[in-house]
């Protein structure tokens, strides 16, 4: 019998402190930076973000996240034996956000690392632990995505810093006989590092480079929307389905204008997309499973539907995983 890896319970959080876009539009207008409410909405879908306080890390966020998983789960953290981070956006360069977070759980014992696929985060951080559930090399994950962006926003670049906010999500994955995740599909491409990025880095004591995020958001726009269609058909011919099988899509949440799209290419109407971006902003690794919660606890996504999660980011990175959640 095959062993697959099953979602047992998810979580997420947000940090308290949300900027509408008038909010924002009137802190950029006092550094002489123009942008309007209308502009967001229009182009990218976006209402409202939400920004971490500055003495919270990743760490803190994915602590609030796995708590609420866990509890939906119906686990302990001491009965988890895996826990992978998604984040481009760690505590420190090291111990991984993984390894703090496990702390702050009070987990001992299983193996802890991040993963860094920037916005593609997530889905290669599920495919990892599916892949060990699947082995037998873990029993049960925590699975999580959790980012801090605002710490690499310039707020004098308008094309950039209205796009991005802070969170969290997580997942419990457990093994069982019964499905599951079905199939998943990662790649990258590291010949477009350029045009999504944060180039800086830390040398002799010092941050060298610029550290805060460049992005051609035309070519990420383009990749972006050709990408996700590819990842979705793969993953559905390897699980041995058709675009008639999902029930819901719950992809990288970046734009309205790229989800719209995606779910036209693979002939799904838009009621069976959830969407995120306008309350939240782009939250990098943490969208998905922000995403995949909020669905959950609204009682849109239901036990035994199929569900596409779909990534796409800096690297360029890109993949999907199907499940039957
Ligand atoms: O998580 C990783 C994945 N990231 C993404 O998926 C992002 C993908 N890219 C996008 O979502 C879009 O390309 C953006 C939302 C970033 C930009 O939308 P766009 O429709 O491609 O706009 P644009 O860059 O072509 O800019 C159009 C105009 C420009 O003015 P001119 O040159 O036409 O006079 C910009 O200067 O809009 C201007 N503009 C703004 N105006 C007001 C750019 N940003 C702003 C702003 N407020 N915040």
């Amino acid at each position: 019998m095959r062993r697959y890896s099953r979602i047992a319970g998810t979580g997420s959080y947000l940090p308290p402190r949300r900027l509408t876009n008038a909010d924002l539009a009137a802190e950029l207008a006092a550094k002489g930076v123009e942008t309007s409410d209308e502009w967001i909405v229009e182009r990218t879908g976006i209402r409202a973000r939400h920004f971490a306080a500055p003495e919270v890390g990743s760490s803190e966020l994915a602590l609030k996240a796995s708590q609420r998983a866990l509890e939906a789960a119906g686990l302990e953290a001491s009965q988890i034996d895996l826990i992978i981070v998604a984040t481009s956006t760690p505590d420190m360069v090291f111990p991984s956000t993984a390894c703090i977070l496990q702390h702050k759980l009070g987990n001992a014992g299983a193996a802890a690392f991040d993963v860094q696929a920037v916005c593609s985060g997530f889905v290669y951080a599920l495919t990892v632990a599916d892949a060990m559930i699947q082995s037998g090399a873990a029993q049960r994950a925590l699975v999580v995505g959790a980012e801090v962006f605002s710490r690499l926003l310039d707020f004098t670049d308008r094309t950039t810093c209205v796009l991005f906010g802070d969170g969290a999500g997580a997942v419990v994955l457990e093994a069982s006989d019964e499905p599951g995740i079905l199939a998943s599909d990662l790649h990258a491409d590291g010949k477009h590092v350029g045009i999504l990025c944060v180039p800086g880095h830390v040398s002799g004591g010092q941050v060298l480079g610029d550290p805060l995020l460049k992005m051609d958001g035309q070519a990420v726009f383009k990749l972006a929307v050709g990408v996700l269609e590819d990842a979705a058909r793969a993953t559905l011919a390897k699980a041995g389905k058709t675009d008639a099988d999902i029930d819901w899509l719950i992809p990288h949440q970046a734009n309205i204008r790229i989800m719209q799209s995606t779910a036209r290419k693979l002939k799904l109407p838009l009621d069976k997309v959830v969407v995120t971006v306008d309350q939240h902003g782009n939250t990098s690794a943490a969208s998905i499973p922000l995403a995949l919660d909020s669905a959950v606890r609204s009682g849109q996504v239901k036990r035994g539907q199929h569900l596409m999660l779909e990534g796409v980011g800096g690297g360029f990175t890109w993949g999907a995983v199907f499940l039957r959640y």
